[in-house]
Order: C-alpha cells, then structure tokens, then sequence
C-alpha cells in the first residue's frame, strides 16, 4: 500500500524547522528514487507541545520532536523497512512505554476531532486536498438545494451555540438577520483570538482556511449578505497567509464570487487585520475597529445582527463555530446532536496547558467531565504533584477546585460552579501555584485590555488590583475581603461590555473556592503555595557545607558565614530574591 507522510505545518511546528524536515524528506525519496510517497505539509496536530510532528499512514506512526537528522532514519526504517523509528516515537509520561499508534495515545483517545478533522491531515494549501475531504459539498448542498429558511431550521434545530464565548444560538442570529430586509448584509468571522494562551482559532485557520470559508458562505446565503469579513490579529501571519490563499484559490475556482454553484447567489470574502487588543473580540468592538474607528464596544441593544457594520445587519461569528456549519449540513442535525449535552450540543475545542503532563488543543464531545479532559486526555499533574485547580474561559474566566472536577464541561454546568466556558482555554494548576496571585495575574491582564471607556471598569478593577497586590504584600486586612467582594459583583453588573462585565470572574471564584488561601495571607501573612515573594523567608539548613556560594549571589549581603560552616540569612536585609536557593548545589536552603 502506498504510504503518506504528514508532516505538521502548524506556527509550533514551523518554528522549529518542520519546512526543512519536509525538504529533506522529499530530498531523500528523490535520491533513493522511491515513488509513491506522499509528503504533506497539514495543519497542527494539536499535540505542539512535542512538535515537530510526522505522522505516517497507514500505520499512524506518530513521531514527535523529529528533528532534520532524523529523516535518514525514517526513510529507511519506516518507509523502506516498515519498521518504527522507536527513538523518536512518543513515550507514554506515566507508563514511560512507547505507543506506536497515536490511536492509541491517552491524549487522542478520548477525542472527538469533528471540527479539527482535516488539521493535521490535509494539505491546508491544496483545495484538491480540501474537496477530496468532503470540501465545499455542505456549501453546494445548502446553496443549490436548500431554501435559505431550511438552512437556518437546521442550525436552530441542532442547538449549535456560539464557539467565541458567551454561547449564543447561531441559529437565532441568523434568523434575526435573515428577517432584515436590508439590502446590505454582513456575515463577519471573528478571528481576533484575544485569549491568552488560545490557539484553536489560530490552528484551524491555518490547518483548514477552505472550512473557514465554506462555514461563511452558508451563513451568508442563510441570512442573504453577499459580503464577508475576516477579523484577524495582525500578529498571526501564518494563518492569515494560508486564509488570504484559500480565499483567491477559492475565487479563481468558482466557490466564491458570482453565481455560485449555479445559482444566483453571489458572495466574497475580505480579511480585516486587527492590531491585537483584547477588547477588539469584543463585537461591537470589533466592528468598530474594521469601520477604521477605536476599538470601544458600545452598548447593546441594538446588536450588531440588527445595527453593526456601517449599521447594516451583521452577524458576527466566532471561527470555531462558523467550521461546525458545514459539518451539520452535510452530516444532519441528529450527527451534530449525537454528542455533547442536550443543552450543548456537539464537541468543544480547548487549549489544554498549565501544569499538565499532555499539553495541547483538544477536542472533545460536550458533557465530558474536568477530569476525564485534565486526567485522562491530559494524563494528569506534572511531576506528580497535587491537583489544586483549573481554570476555564480564558482572563476573565473562573477556576474550579477538585471538589468540581466531576462537573460536566458544558456552557450551563460551567457557569453553574461559578466559571465559563469562554472561547476554550484551560488552565491547570497544581500545588505550587498561589490562587490569590492567580487571580491578581488575570486580573491585570483584563486591567491592561480594558478600553477605559466605562468607571467601573477602569477605575474599578484597578482598585480591586490593589487590594489583592496589597494581599500578596501581607498587608492584607479581613475586610478586604468583603470589599473584593463587593466590588467585583458591582463591576460585574454595572460594566458596559462583557470584559468589564467578567473581569473579576477570577476573584469571585477563587474567594469562593480558595477562601482559606486568602485567609493564610490576611491573618497569618503565610502563603501556603510559597509563591508571594513579601510572605516567604528563605533559611539555611543543616544540610549546608559552608561552601560560600551563596554569599557570592547575596546582592543585599544578607547572608553571612565562615568556609565549611553553616550560613545563615539576615530575614531583615534579605529582599527575598531567590537567588541564593537556585545557587546552592546542597539544596541546603529552604523556603518557609
Ligand atoms: C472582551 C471580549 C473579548 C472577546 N473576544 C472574542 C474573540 O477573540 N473571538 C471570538 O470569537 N469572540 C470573542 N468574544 C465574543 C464576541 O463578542 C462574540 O460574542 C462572538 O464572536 C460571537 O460569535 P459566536 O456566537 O459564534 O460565538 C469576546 C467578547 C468579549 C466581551
Ligand atoms: S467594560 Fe471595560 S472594556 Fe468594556 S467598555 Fe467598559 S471600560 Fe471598556
Ligand atoms: S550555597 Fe548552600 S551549601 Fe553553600 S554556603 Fe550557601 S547554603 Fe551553604
Ligand atoms: S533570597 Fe536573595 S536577598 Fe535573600 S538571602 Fe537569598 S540571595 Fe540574598
Ligand atoms: S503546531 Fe505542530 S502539532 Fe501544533
């Protein structure tokens, strides 16, 4: 049987030399004069973090971190011996075993690729690729044998929800434009990403821009826009490359433009950069920002699918969702509902990082539990150290504790236990890290983004700033614990724009789930985690040599000692750098 290399062509991958391990791949089948080899460069894996990866099928060997010197090794072996490159297959973190199959992995297993199908599979350059994988029949389908009220009954009925965050019915936006009968509609895919640490968007635009495409045409003949917009972060260069050449291929090729599939349906696609601002993924937001003004939201109603780009009907879309449209109108609405949850229905994608042993994206069917995703799919807390908490939804979502774990991962459930589902960040946090500083870390990244055109946010969220920095200091009092709380329920519901209105998502969460952790730094001025530098003191133990080493670091010279004897730490000069306990090769100093 003729083999395939896939080799990940994804921003990770690329990175570290994936285009030059494709070169030399082809370098050498050339020379040793072997044919019938396909090589293809595909979209991410999902699995970046042991990037660069080269899949061969049809055994689905799975090697990871290859490097350029490996290709020797995997043409002679793999292609030409049909044996594995055991070296560079992945090892199982628990078990240390070699799983040959990815298959079989504990990170794919329990997935469900629905929306990812084609990255990491297809050639995101080829439309050949694209069409041999079912590409643009949905489109041809919903457009020359559909009505457009037909198409939208099919999104209401399957319970899609809007991927981008808050969950809104893709059904019922769309039929709030389709009602309109303006004579210029817009359908926009919001491709701004803005979440740190989400890459899903990234990923699917650069491992299957044609998907992208087909989910815009069958929402803009659904509501009758002939025009749609793509708005997309600046900084992602690979994705807008790869998206800007699907959509001039997908003109030359009749799939957008005039009299598309036969009909009288006309419909193109224009990309809109964005300069990177958090709040710009906001809708309003955004279409502010393409009309060339700032990128401020401004209150809804009206929204966007009545009154948004240039005040004409527009809906907005997040890019996740736009890619499950074709799926259901190829594959019907009872595929799309076989899994998830009644409530949401279909599989969710998630960026799966934080102290985790697997990380990476994922897609899985709704209605999974936290720990099947985080021990499971994830395999568990790296170096087998103690779950504390995950955190999902992204800056402005909530974090969760073990207590939570069994929660289904669903927009109610979520939200239910006090987080989100947000656009699909996943955060996992163990032992060593300190809920009060996580949620001062969040807190100052959704301070940073705000906009500042409303009080509560800007002045409101710098408050609630101070009083959690003025905790991590240890000057702390147990009334400012009922003030965070007050704050953040009244920024919360006097806010203009979901970034104000989510902002202290972290706090509320983590005084409600790690209220002990803030009772630690109030009164007994202890982080538990060691992570507040003001409330830790470093000490020398028994285990010292006197080697001086430490004396040498000591910028404050708060350590003091003779040669091979044991030294001791001024806690009144010392500043609390660290820099004597990451010098001493005896691990003799402590942090208590
Ligand atoms: C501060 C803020 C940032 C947002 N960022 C994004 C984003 O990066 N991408 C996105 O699709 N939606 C984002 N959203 C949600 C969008 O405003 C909008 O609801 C969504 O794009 C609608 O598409 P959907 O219904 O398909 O989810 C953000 C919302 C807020 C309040
Ligand atoms: S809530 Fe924050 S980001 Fe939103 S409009 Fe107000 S100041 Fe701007
Ligand atoms: S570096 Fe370690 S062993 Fe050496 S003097 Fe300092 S504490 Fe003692
Ligand atoms: S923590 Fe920094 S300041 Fe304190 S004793 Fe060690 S090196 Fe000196
Ligand atoms: S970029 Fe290669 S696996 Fe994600």
């Amino acid at each position: 049987m003729s083999k395939k290399i896939l080799i990940c062509g994804g921003t990770g991958c690329l990175s570290s030399k994936s285009r030059l391990i494709k070169e030399n791949l082809e370098k050498e089948l050339k020379e040793r004069k072997i044919e019938g080899v396909e090589v293809v460069l595909t979209g991410c894996f999902g699995f970046c973090e042991k990037g660069p990866i080269v899949k061969i099928l049809p055994a689905n060997n799975f090697y990871i971190e290859v490097k350029p010197e490996d290709v020797k090794d995997i043409i002679e072996l793999d292609i030409i011996k049909d044996e594995k490159v055991e070296r560079i297959l992945y090892k199982d973190p628990i078990t240390k075993e070699v799983v040959t199959d990815y298959k079989k992995m504990n990170f794919y297993q329990k997935q469900e690729r629905r929306v990812l199908k084609n990255c990491g599979f297809i050639n995101p350059e080829s439309l050949d690729d694209f069409l041999k994988n079912d590409g643009y029949k949905a489109a041809k389908k919903a457009i020359s044998e559909m009505s457009s009220e037909f198409v939208i009954k099919n999104i209401v009925d399957s319970g899609l929800r809007g991927r981008g965050g808050g969950g809104f019915p893709t059904g019922v936006k769309w039929e709030i434009a389709s009602k309109n009968d303006a004579k210029q509609k817009y359908i926009v895919c919001n491709a701004d990403e803005g979440d740190p640490g989400a890459f899903m968007d990234r990923s699917i635009l650069e491992g299957d821009p044609h998907s992208v495409i087909e989910g815009m045409l069958i929402a803009g003949y659904a509501i009758g826009a002939t025009k749609g917009l793509v708005y997309i972060r600046a900084e992602y260069p690979l994705a807008v490359e790869r998206l800007s050449k699907a959509i001039e291929v997908a003109r030359k090729n009749g799939y957008l433009g005039e009299n598309l599939f036969g009909t009288h349906f006309a419909f193109d696609i224009e990309i809109k950069f964005g300069a990177g601002a958090f709040v710009c993924g906001e809708e309003t937001a955004l279409i502010h920002s393409m009309e060339g003004r700032r990128g401020e939201p401004t209150s809804k109603p009206p929204y966007p699918a009545e009154k948004g780009f240039w005040n004409m009907p527009t809906v907005v879309n997040n890019v996740e969702t736009l890619v499950n449209v074709p799926r259901i109108i190829l594959n019907g609405v009872d595929w799309f509902r076989e899994v998830g949850t009644e409530k949401s229905p279909g599989t969710k994608v998630f960026a799966l990082s934080g102290k985790i042993n697997n990380v990476g994206l994922v897609e899985v069917p709704m209605g999974i539990s936290l720990r099947e995703i985080i021990f499971e799919i994830g395999e568990g807390i790296k170096g087998g150290k103690k779950f504390k908490a995950v955190q999902t939804g992204g800056p402005s979502g909530g974090c969760l504790n073990e207590d939570d774990l069994d929660t289904p991962i669903d927009f109610d459930s979520l939200a239910s236990k006090g987080a989100i589902m947000g656009s699909g960040g996943m955060v996992v946090m163990d032992e060593d890290d300190c809920m009060v500083s996580v949620a001062k870390f969040f807190l100052e990244f959704t301070l940073d983004e705000s906009c500042g055109k409303c009080t509560p946010c800007r002045i409101g969220n710098t408050r609630l700033y101070e009083i959690l920095d003025r905790i991590t200091q240890g000057k702390g009092k147990l009334k400012d614990l009922a003030l965070l709380k007050e704050l953040s329920e009244a920024i919360k519901v006097t806010s203009l724009c979901g970034l104000g209105q989510t902002s202290s998502n972290p706090v509320l969460s983590t005084l409600d789930k790690f209220y002990n952790e803030y009772i630690d730094h109030v009164i007994e001025k202890r982080c538990t985690a060691k992570v507040c530098q003001k409330l830790i003191t470093y000490v020398i133990t028994d285990a010292c040599r006197g080697c001086t080493a430490c004396t040498r670091v000591c910028a404050v010279k708060a350590i003091d000692g003779k040669v091979r004897e044991k030294h001791t730490i001024d806690t009144e000069k010392c500043v609390r750098c660290g820099a004597c306990m990451s010098t001493c090769r005896f691990n003799a100093i402590i942090k208590l």
